[in-house]
């Protein structure tokens, strides 16, 4: 059998990808094998590459309801294979980032205004939550269900939040059950009600932008 070749070459290189599908199954994104990715690959670059204005706004700017102003490899290329990523959000007082998960990523939260009520569900139904004051950090596991609310009726909140990801990805649980196309008959056997209290829920939702 080819695959049990007793050239040290051939062991080696089957070692080394078993190895790697293991490490694979264990990290977050694949380690690059070039320092940085470029499109096209090896293209010329400079040091405007590596850098990020898109976040500008979100020190300027406050909007009228809660919004995350995202730097993933999506809004910054270089980070890309990187494993890193971040997000600005911005909590006018009494806002809420409603129930999410992130696929691909832990987040660790960091409150740098206001004051913010945080929470996640582990895989048990165990609800962990905590209220933030400036300087407080907050971990929430990866791919966990999880909120951030201001609950303060007269402040505004923001929050830095990174991730181990170029791209963690937003799963939002109202968008993905009410807006996504599931059919109203088996939403309403889901939850345990009727169709017309499924719509009703459905018409107080927008589907999600990105
Ligand atoms: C860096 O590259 C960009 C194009 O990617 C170019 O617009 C810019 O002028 C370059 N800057 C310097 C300092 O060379
Ligand atoms: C946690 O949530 C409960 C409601 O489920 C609330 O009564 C409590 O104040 C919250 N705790 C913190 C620290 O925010």
């Amino acid at each position: 059998m080819a695959f049990l070749s007793t050239k040290p070459a051939t062991f080696f290189f089957f070692f080394f990808f078993i190895l790697s599908i293991f490490s694979f199954a264990k990290s977050g994104d694949p380690d690059p094998v070039v320092d940085y990715l470029t499109s096209p690959l090896g293209a010329i670059i400079n040091s405007t590459f590596f850098t990020f204005t898109g976040l500008r706004s979100a020190f300027t700017d406050f909007p009228p309801n809660f919004k995350p102003t995202k730097a993933t490899f999506n809004e910054f290329p270089a980070l890309l294979s990187q494993s890193v990523s971040m997000a600005i959000l911005q909590y006018p007082a009494g806002s809420i980032n409603p129930p999410h998960t992130h696929p691909r990523s832990a987040e660790l939260l960091l409150v740098v205004s206001g004051s913010l009520q945080v929470g996640f569900v582990d895989t048990s139904n165990q609800f962990f939550n905590q209220t933030l004051q400036v300087g407080d950090l907050f971990l929430f596991p990866k791919g966990l269900v999880h909120f951030q609310f201001n609950a303060d009726p007269q402040n505004s909140a923001t929050a830095i939040a990174t991730f181990a990801s170029a791209n963690a990805g937003t799963v939002s649980l109202p968008s993905t059950v009410f807006t996504s196309g599931i059919s109203d008959e088996v939403l309403a056997e889901a939850f345990k009600t009727d169709v017309a209290i499924i719509q009703s829920i459905k018409t107080g939702l927008t589907p999600p932008k990105s």
